[in-house]
């Protein structure tokens, strides 16, 4: 059925986006692929629960986490959904021959390929990893993890961090195809989100970014988020989705997702403050009305990419036909591996229209 089609075209897109990503973007007129394809991207300032939310909407612990700027360099996520039963993996772009089956080893994973980039020092890069998580628990989706927005640099950083930081997640958010999710503290004045001034400043009319805001939990006793919440201090055209991930007290006790999950429903079920907007607030909730919104962008999207897809292919052709056939360097491969996703998803939109 159309669903099922769909889900295909969404797998398809997130490895033509791994294969593009692999080539890198081999420049040339107009748009490439890699930036007409969707991505969700987070932003927002050092701390404020960026990568928390990231777990949460994948619904596993792999992550690094905690105060200070732990997240040094871009991770770039893709989620593909498996049928039922089937084992739940992981995988890395740098390590392509090596399944992780223990998301506490992604971690470690993550942060030594951190530090083999930048040093174990409070320096950051711009090269992504890349990580790929193949489950039946979770939706299709790409997602990119960022570092946070600083005010200061602090010792053993260079001056130009605050704008190198900007910088690098402007490059990702200013793509007309990015979806934004812009984290706020709700213990912290929204006014001053650096997450909302960057998405306004990229997303003028709010067509692609996602309010959330985390730490309601932890806000001063009396007041509340409501009016973000309801949409009347910070309008966006998407509905704010208010969440209560892991608390470093949570982190330390290792409280599993699911107990995390449980005591958010939990949070939001019974409380006085936001009772009545319980069955639009938590993390699965968001996870759910990103892949929904996902979809209709694909669906929007599916002309404009199948006219640069048969683009790409005569490109892709032109240039196996200058690096000669058969392929034998490893660039070659990968045009290759693109090609052939080219045309597989040529495929499925035909069926698609049929
Ligand atoms: P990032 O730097 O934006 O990626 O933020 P992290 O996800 O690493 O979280 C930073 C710290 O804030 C960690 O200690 C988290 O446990 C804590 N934290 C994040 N979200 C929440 C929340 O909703 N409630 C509480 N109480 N703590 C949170
Ligand atoms: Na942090
Ligand atoms: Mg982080």
């Amino acid at each position: 059925g159309k669903m099922a089609t769909m889900k295909s075209l969404i797998g398809l897109i997130n490895k033509i986006q791994r294969a593009c990503t692999v080539l890198g973007d081999h420049g040339g007129e107009g748009m490439s692929l890699w930036e007409a394809l969707p991505t969700v991207a987070v932003v927002g300032g050092q701390s404020s629960g960026k990568s928390s939310v990231l777990e949460s909407v994948v619904g596993r612990d792999f992550l690094p986490r905690g105060s200070g700027i732990v997240t040094r360099r871009p991770l770039v996520l893709q989620l593909h959904k498996t049928e039922e039963g089937t084992t739940e993996y992981a995988e890395f772009l740098h390590a392509p021959k090596k399944k992780f089956a223990d998301f506490a080893a992604v971690r470690k994973e993550i942060e030594d390929e951190t530090d083999r980039i930048t040093g174990k020092s409070k320096q950051i890069s711009n090269i992504p990893i890349q990580l790929s998580i193949y489950s039946p628990n979770v939706v299709n989706l790409t997602l990119i993890d960022l570092p946070g927005l600083t005010k200061v640099a602090v010792e053993g950083q260079p001056d130009s961090i605050v704008q190198d930081i900007e910088n690098m997640v402007r490059s990702y958010v200013e793509k007309p195809n990015c979806i934004i999710l812009a984290i706020s503290p709700a213990n912290q004045d929204i006014a001053t989100s650096d997450a909302i001034k960057l998405a306004r400043e990229v997303d003028p009319t709010g067509e692609r970014t996602f309010g959330v805001a985390t730490k309601l939990d932890i806000m001063d006793k009396g007041t509340d988020c409501l009016d973000v919440l309801e949409g009347r201090s910070y309008r966006l055209q998407h509905p704010w989705v208010g969440i209560v991930n892991r608390s470093q007290a949570d982190i330390n006790k290792r409280v599993d997702m699911i107990a995390a999950r449980r005591k958010e429903r939990e949070y939001f079920e019974t409380s006085p403050e936001y009772g009545h907007l319980a069955s639009r607030m938590g993390s699965e909730y968001l996870a759910k009305l990103l892949s929904q919104h996902l979809e209709t962008v694909i669906r929007q999207k599916i002309p404009s990419i199948v006219a640069l897809i048969n683009k790409s292919i005569d490109e892709i052709n032109a240039e196996l036909d200058r690096i000669g056939r058969p392929i034998a360097v490893d660039s070659g491969a990968q045009l290759y591996t693109i090609l052939e996703l080219c045309r597989a998803f040529d495929r499925v939109f035909k069926e698609h229209l049929d």
